[in-house]
């Protein structure tokens, strides 16, 4: 039998605190793992002694080996429009995530109060075992659950055995899962009289600058019928009182107790202004016990949706600058990592992203925290099928029995997170155009509306031609457009909302560092080496490029804004490589690829979209032995109106971008969006290649040079460069990770575009490699072998931190070049 845990208390969390009366563990170590079946593993006195130590959140595909092989799907596509079955390589990664696995650890648990097991995620068709007793079986792998497990426990404080066994089905997604307990398991213990898990629920009836009204609503079980008096402070993000207040209620039919407070001029939450405040809760008895304390996370801030006028936050208009996500981390696969996802909201940040829709399921909580705390808006959506397959094992199967404790359970872990704005009820479901989508439909929103008043749903619909006819799309709270920006003007037109949301946009695809010539715009174009332009310019035939997208923003009053597809690469699908192109096995969509390195596309949203900071970004490369003499097209991704082009100083003119339409178009057609791009990029199209330097000069409106930008032919590779991607300090919990990009340069500094060496890597001290990746999508090489091939001369090494705290160092070394060294620490 394994020792029991070190109880690690959790501290404050998203909605709980630890307290004398309650406490909450993290379930994180001294686990053991079987991959396959293990006949017998759920009884107590199974020995696992021999299974794989892990410590989790575990993704047990993530570590491949990548195989062509590795659950092959023979489908036809019809959301993309195919008609026939091919054979689709790598659309869920090349991981091994079907099987079953087995996990099994030990707990103490005190028998006096409750128990409870609170599982963030568990990929997928989880069955928990207490003492050999089976406790729980949920089947979504996306979503929270919890269990009360008291009726399991071991009397006298004698140690508990849990197991859970997890089944992936083969053919049962569209991209890369995870496998496992892959999200965090939290043991909780109350009293008998206590708050269940996501048992308050916050109102905010009134928001204005000099005073908001606020309704805290408490479920006490155990208390019911019983006089309980229940004392609330709340504080501010420093930690000051802001207001209390104590009532005495006797509840009783599931009424929760409720308290009103009354904040005088608030601190409004926004993506700008993150603020947020604590209610701490105490509930005692009438003999003066205390049972509880609860502290309940929120924020104020006022959401209106205004026909023709659009979306207000506290009253100011705003478009959504949003990405939608797959929930991997790339090479750290679906295994959540608060600073991997810090990491990532950085980048998103200083690209002017405010938003985040959870494409297409339930988000890890740490994320919605971070999202809180960090700014940015939330979309939170369950799923990608309902009771119409879009997979043969997906959600399908068990969407009549689950969908509605699904939703329950996602509103009512997150209808008190000020970043979540709004709720979707699915994505491109097939069921948008069955007889009864509509039905099917309505009853999921009304779920919403029931667990939650205070938000609009939507739901990201691609079936246009159906869904404006058969009543669907009318009543949905907000139509959700995946793509079509063309039709947004049918939509505002002919639907009763009086706005449209770009729920899905764009689906541009590049690989970072490529470049295609001759340099068009096209669908679906396909290249022999399996890569696509980073000119931006290529999409699917269901999609289009960015430019379309910030033409709708800008231009239509009545536009909500979008979600772009997809903030980073993900693991599988890898359009326009989908069928019979293995190696390909990540997307290419991402405007940042699958090492959390920028692709030139960052640049493009970040010159519309971030207004605090300057760009003035240059591509291609221009380092092109061979293309003497041809034709070589420059791009610029500024916010500058007007610039002008030098290649080896000699000028290529100026040029301006095209202006706005003074009145808003009719846009109707793909062809009324032609040469769109000329009003969000400088593009010389007719530069032609020789080494030596590219500048760019910008201007401002004035005509006055404001900014300078140099890209200079390399020279031979020289040395290997080691930087830190990301500054966030970091804590000696074995789980802090840091970024490292990894460049190959020349004596002088500059990058070597075409260099695709192997690199090795070796970590000291006080920390440990993780993982590697370059993001190309082709590339086989191991996540987790401490060696990587360069990419575009680039690639990222993450290094993880251990329990102790102290200094480490990063060596990088390649054949032939001076190897790069970088050191840090850990607190
Ligand atoms: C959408 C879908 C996404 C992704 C995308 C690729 O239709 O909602 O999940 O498949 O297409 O363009």
């Amino acid at each position: 039998m394994n020792p029991f845990h070190s109880l690690l208390i959790a501290g404050l969390l998203c909605t709980t605190a630890a307290s004398a009366q309650r406490s909450e563990t993290l379930l994180k170590t001294h686990w053991q793992f079987h991959r396959g079946e293990a006949l017998g593993a759920e009884a107590a006195e199974y020995n696992s002694k021999a299974w794989q130590a892990v410590s989790i959140p575990h993704d047990w595909a993530i570590t491949g080996p990548f195989s062509r092989n590795n659950y092959l799907q023979r489908v036809a596509v019809t959301q993309n429009g195919e008609t026939e079955a091919s054979e689709k390589t790598g659309r869920t990664g090349g991981l091994p995530y079907a099987g079953v696995g087995w996990y099994r650890t030990t707990f103490a648990a005190d028998t006096a109060g409750r128990t409870t097991l609170l599982f963030d995620g568990a990929m997928s068709e989880a069955q928990v075992f207490v003492n050999g007793r089976k406790a729980a079986f949920w089947p979504y792998g996306y979503n929270s659950f919890f269990v009360d497990i008291t009726p399991y426990l071991n009397p006298n404080g004698q140690a508990n055995v849990l197991a859970v066994r997890l089944e992936n089905r083969p053919q049962s997604a569209r991209w890369y899962p995870g496998a496992g307990l892959y999200r965090n398991v939290r043991l909780i213990h109350t009293n008998r009289i206590h708050v269940p898990v996501w048992g308050t629920q916050v109102l905010t009836p009134h928001v204005a600058a000099d005073y908001a009204s606020v309704e805290l609503r408490l479920s006490v079980e155990g208390g019911e019928g019983m006089p309980l008096r229940i004392a609330t402070t709340i504080f501010d993000d420093n930690n000051h009182i802001v207001l209390t207040r104590e009532n005495t209620q006797t509840t009783m039919h599931g009424q929760p107790f409720v308290q009103h407070f009354t904040i005088e001029h608030p601190r409004l939450w926004s993506p700008e202004t993150p603020q947020q405040y604590r209610a701490v809760s105490r509930i005692y008895t009438a003999d003066g016990q205390l049972q509880d304390t609860y502290t309940t996370r929120f924020g104020i801030r006022s959401l209106e949706f205004v026909p023709d006028k659009g979306f207000f936050l506290n009253g100011q208009q705003r478009k959504f600058q949003g990405v939608c996500n797959h929930h991997d981390l790339g090479p750290l696969g679906a295994a959540v990592n608060r600073s991997a996802l810090i990491h990532q909201l950085r980048l998103l940040k200083d690209m002017g992203c405010d938003a985040i829709r959870t494409s297409h399921n339930m988000p890890a909580p740490e994320l919605v925290e971070l999202c809180d705390s960090l700014g940015f808006m939330m979309m939170i959506e369950p799923f990608d099928e309902w009771d119409v397959a879009k997979c043969e094992n997906g959600y399908h199967r068990f969407f009549a029995d689950w969908a509605e404790k699904d939703i329950v359970n996602m509103v009512r872990h997150y209808r008190n997170n000020p970043s979540v704005v709004l709720w979707s009820i699915g994505n491109e479901v097939p069921t948008q155009c069955s007889p009864n989508g509509y039905a099917v439909a309505r009853r999921l929103q009304d779920i919403c509306h029931r667990e939650d008043p205070t938000r609009k749903v939507t739901c990201g619909i691609d079936q246009w031609d159906c869904v404006l006819t058969n009543g669907f799309a009318a009543m949905i709270d907000i139509p959700g457009y995946n793509y079509r920006a063309h039709r947004y003007q049918e939509g505002y037109e002919g639907l009763p909302q009086g706005y449209v949301l770009g729920s899905e946009t764009a689906s541009t695809v590049s690989s970072r560092g490529v470049y295609k010539f001759p340099v068009v715009k096209a669908d679906g174009k396909m290249h022999p080496d399996k890569q696509s332009s980073s000119y931006d310019l290529e999409a699917c035939w269901w999609s289009n490029i960015p430019d379309w997208d910030f033409a709708n923003a800008d231009d239509q009053p009545w536009t909500l804004g979008q979600f772009v597809w997809t903030g980073f690469d993900y693991l599988g699908e890898p359009t326009p490589y989908d069928t019979n192109a293995w190696p390909a096995h990540s997307s290419y969509f991402g405007i940042i690829d699958l090492a959390s390195l920028p692709k030139d596309r960052y640049y493009l949203y970040r010159s519309v979209w971030n207004k605090q900071a300057s760009t003035l970004h240059v591509l291609p490369h221009w380092t092109w032995p061979g293309r003497e003499g041809q034709t070589t097209p420059v791009f610029v991704y500024t916010n500058y109106p007007e610039a002008e082009l030098f290649v080896n100083g000699k000028s290529q003119g100026h040029l301006r971008k095209a202006d706005a339409p003074k009145s808003a178009p009719r846009r109707t057609l793909p062809e009324d969006y032609k040469d769109v791009e000329k009003r969000y990029r400088l593009m010389w199209n007719d530069v032609v290649y020789e080494p030596g330097e590219l500048r760019v000069v910008a201007y401002n409106d004035r005509g006055e040079q404001v900014a300078e930008k140099v890209v200079r032919t390399a020279g031979k590779p020289h040395h290997l460069e080691l930087v830190r991607a990301d500054n966030e300090a970091l804590r000696a919990n074995a789980e802090d990770v840091a970024y490292y990009t990894v460049r190959v340069v020349d004596k002088d500094g500059n990058l070597c575009p075409a260099d695709n060496r192997l690199v090795r890597f070796k970590v000291s001290g006080n920390a440990r490699f993780k993982a590697t990746t370059n993001g190309d999508p082709t590339c086989l090489d191991a996540f987790q072998e401490p060696q990587m091939h360069l990419f575009s001369g680039m690639c990222t090494v993450i290094v993880q931190t251990t329990n102790k705290a102290g200094a480490f160092t990063l060596e990088a070394a390649a054949a032939g070049l001076q190897p790069a060294r970088a050191t840090g620490k850990s607190q």
